[in-house]
Parts: C-alpha cells; structure tokens; sequence
C-alpha cells in the first residue's frame, strides 16, 4: 500500500534536484548580471588606460636561410613613437628595416606580409621625405651583427584604423636605398615578426 503511494511522491522529488539546477544557473545567471552591473566602472578603466602609454612588440624569427632574429619595442610618447631596436646575426653594414602591411610571417620568405605599410598613397621613400608610412629606413648593424639603437618617428600610430599592430615588422638584407620604388631594393626578408600590443 505505501509503495504505490510512495512513487507519485518521488516523482515531485526526483524532479526537484532539477529545479535547484536551474535555479542554480538562474543564479549564476544573476551573478554574471551582476557582474556587468560593474560595467559603470569600464569609463574609469579607459580613463587609466588613457594615461599609460600605449606600447607593443614585434619579436621577430629568421625567415628561411637566415638566421637573424631580435625584439623591436614600440610606445607612443605624446604624438611621437619610440622605436627600440635589437637585432642579432646581421652582416655587418646597413638593412632595410620597414612594416609590412599584413601581420602574416608564415611564408618561409615572409613575403606573405605584403609590401610597405603605405595608408597615405605614398611613393616608397626616406622617412625625411614624402614615404610610405612603413618606411623605416635602415637599421645599421655593427661588426658583431647586432642592432641596439632607439629612435622616434612621427605619425606611426600604434593602434586605430591606421595603426600598426597586427601588421609585420621586417629587417632586409641589403640597404634600403629610399628611392627604388616600391620597396627601396632591400633584397630577401631576413626576419619577420607580427606588431602585438603588450
Ligand atoms: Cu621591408
Ligand atoms: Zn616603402
């Protein structure tokens, strides 16, 4: 008798562990309402973010037959860009050094990254003249074959619709003469790596 009685009970009770499951996730569900109700903070964070200088990195990896490799810094001061550059395993002398419209090193050649980042239409160029924005110059390597040097360079945004993360930062192996269009005749791509903010 308490047997047929008993299992119209149980199926309210087995039912329940089910209710508390979804009151459960309507819970968290709140919590994570919650959470965005902390969303009004978000102005307060940009505000911060706006004070400290934006800052990225390019570590760049030998293409094939090379092995130059080495880190390129970038943070923005004011309306300039501080260029901080090392590079190892150069010949010695000087090699075009530009960014590269595409962030994409994947080729062994690294021609995958496209050519000069030029959002401006310019001609290829020095960076004293009318140049595509990605005209660096050279970079000077010394008899170790290294690369230590800092610069700044105007109008080289780092984020933005014309910014420069998530393109390719490359170093050549001949000098970039600022005159050869489109590329200044600076040879094979020795080492490429993609601009990520950091
Ligand atoms: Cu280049
Ligand atoms: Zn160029």
């Amino acid at each position: 008798m308490s047997q047929p009685s008993s299992q119209p009970d149980l199926r309210p009770a087995s039912s329940a562990p089910v209710r508390v499951a979804a009151r459960l996730s309507v819970l968290a569900a709140a919590s994570a309402l919650a959470a965005c109700g902390m969303m009004p903070d978000a102005p307060t964070f940009g505000l911060m973010n706006h004070g400290q200088p934006t800052s990225a990195i390019a570590r760049l990896a030998p293409t094939s037959g090379s092995t130059v490799e080495g880190e390129i810094r970038f943070s923005e001061h004011g309306g300039d860009t501080l260029v901080e550059i090392n590079l190892r395993h150069l010949s010695p002398g000087s090699h075009g050094f530009h960014v590269h419209e595409k962030g994409d090193c994947s080729a062994a050649d690294a021609l995958s990254a496209g050519g000069h980042f030029n959002p401006d239409g310019q001609p290829h160029g020095a960076p004293e003249t009318a140049h595509h924005r990605g005209d660096l110059g050279n970079v000077t390597a010394g008899a170790d074959g290294t690369v230590n040097v800092n610069f700044h360079v105007k109008n080289l945004a780092l984020t933005g619709d014309d910014g420069i993360v998530g393109r390719a930062l490359i170093v050549h192996a001949a000098p970039d003469d600022m005159a050869t269009q489109p590329s200044g005749n600076s040879g094979k791509r020795l080492a490429c790596g993609v601009i990520v903010r950091n």
